[in-house]
């Protein structure tokens, strides 16, 4: 049995570590620990926490390697709560999984609580009565997931949006789409869903905001967003326009509506790598994505102009918070027996929950 401690706060003896030294001792530990060892890492992880990881990807990729990874005892998830929650759903019952540091979660998921969307869905079904499916973006918290499995819904990420959108609409008439309004809204408007027919549920003052007649609404949008996202704006595009006219803008799609309408290009975060890599030198981007990620695309491609579409923009602080000293304690407490920080999710959360996402593995 796996004795279980939830430390939040990293010991100050690590604050005084080298990196040299913190380093040479993830090095060791990876090699000493083998397969038994698997470090997932997002795109959005620092430079300092990617250099370890043993795979790199989108949270769809993450979710499928984790999925399919049957050696590795111990994970260590280097990205954001819901990632790791994710992870432990989809591993087998001896596969640990952790996350170097508790505060990294992630403010859109943390906009959609179950009470919150228990009380929703009770109201819209008075409003729609048996019409309408849930989505959810995996961006949200493993009870959200197993509201959704028990409604007959999936999961959904920004690589498959659409298709898991166009899944949702061959089961019932109506989508109730959580937690980010614009992965929704900019989902079902490629589709040919026009805004009109858009309502949102705002979760704090329990209201369908919405102005015609109801039977049209086609999409209820969770009123959530990516508070990196959202900082990309009109004026950003406008500004790149006039002062490089030759360069393209492409933007993830947790963006706002009119971002995205003004953007060349938008599409998940593997969707932006890849069309940067396949990129002709010389040929010059803005992109609206996390900072990280933007900066290590620079690094990467110096054949390529490329700047962020928001030059004022920061990283996501709770992506953020996994760093080195976090990963090699996580590190260490496992390797004295003494592992912290374990990311468990109930089994009938994740039994319900897993519905939803194996939903989403079919389509
Ligand atoms: P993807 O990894 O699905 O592109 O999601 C972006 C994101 O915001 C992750 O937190
Ligand atoms: Fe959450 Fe946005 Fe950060 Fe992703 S980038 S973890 S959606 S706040």
């Amino acid at each position: 049995m796996l004795k279980e401690r939830r430390d939040v706060l990293l010991p100050e003896s690590y604050k005084r570590r080298k990196i040299e030294e913190m380093e040479e001792r993830v090095r060791e530990i990876k090699a000493a620990l083998g397969k038994a060892l698997f470090i997932p890492g997002h795109h959005y992880q620092k430079d300092e926490v990617i250099k370890f990881a043993d795979a790199t990807g989108d949270s769809l990729q993450l979710a499928q390697i984790c999925a399919q990874n049957k050696d590795a005892e111990h994970i260590v998830f280097c990205g954001v709560h819901f990632m790791a929650e994710t992870a432990d759903i989809l591993t087998g019952v001896k596969q640990y999984v952790y996350l170097p540091d508790m505060r990294a979660g992630c403010s859109m998921a943390d906009m959609a609580n179950i009470f919150q969307t228990e009380r929703a869905w009770n109201h819209l079904q008075q409003f729609f009565d048996d019409t309408i499916i849930p989505l959810t973006y995996v961006n949200s918290t493993a009870a959200i997931k197993a509201f959704v499995g028990r409604h007959k819904g999936a999961t959904v990420t920004s690589s498959n949006a659409h298709l898991m959108v166009k899944w949702a609409f061959r089961q019932k008439e109506r989508i109730l789409f959580l937690p980010d309004q614009h992965l929704g809204r900019n989902t079902a408007f490629d589709l040919g869903i026009p805004l009109s027919q858009m309502a949102i549920w705002d979760p704090v003052k329990d209201e369908l905001v919405y102005e015609g007649n109801l039977d049209e609404v086609k999409v209820i949008l969770w009123k959530g967003h990516c508070s990196v996202h959202v900082n990309f704006t009109i004026q950003n595009v406008q500004s790149v326009r006039q002062h490089y006219p030759n360069m393209r803008v492409i933007v993830h799609p947790e963006c706002h509506h009119d971002v995205v309408a003004l953007a060349d290009h938008n599409g998940s975060t593997k969707y932006i790598i890849e069309t940067i890599e396949q990129a002709p030198p010389g040929s010059e981007w803005a992109i609206g994505t996390e900072m990280n990620l933007v900066n290590r695309l620079i690094a990467s491609h110096p054949d390529k102009k490329i700047i962020s579409l928001n030059p004022h923009m920061c990283p996501c602080l709770t992506m953020n918070r996994i760093d080195l000293p976090h990963l090699l304690w996580n590190l260490e407490k496992i390797v004295l027996n003494d592992p912290i920080n374990r990311i468990q999710v109930d089994e009938k959360t994740a039994q319900e929950a897993i519905t939803a996402l194996e939903r989403m593995f079919k389509v």
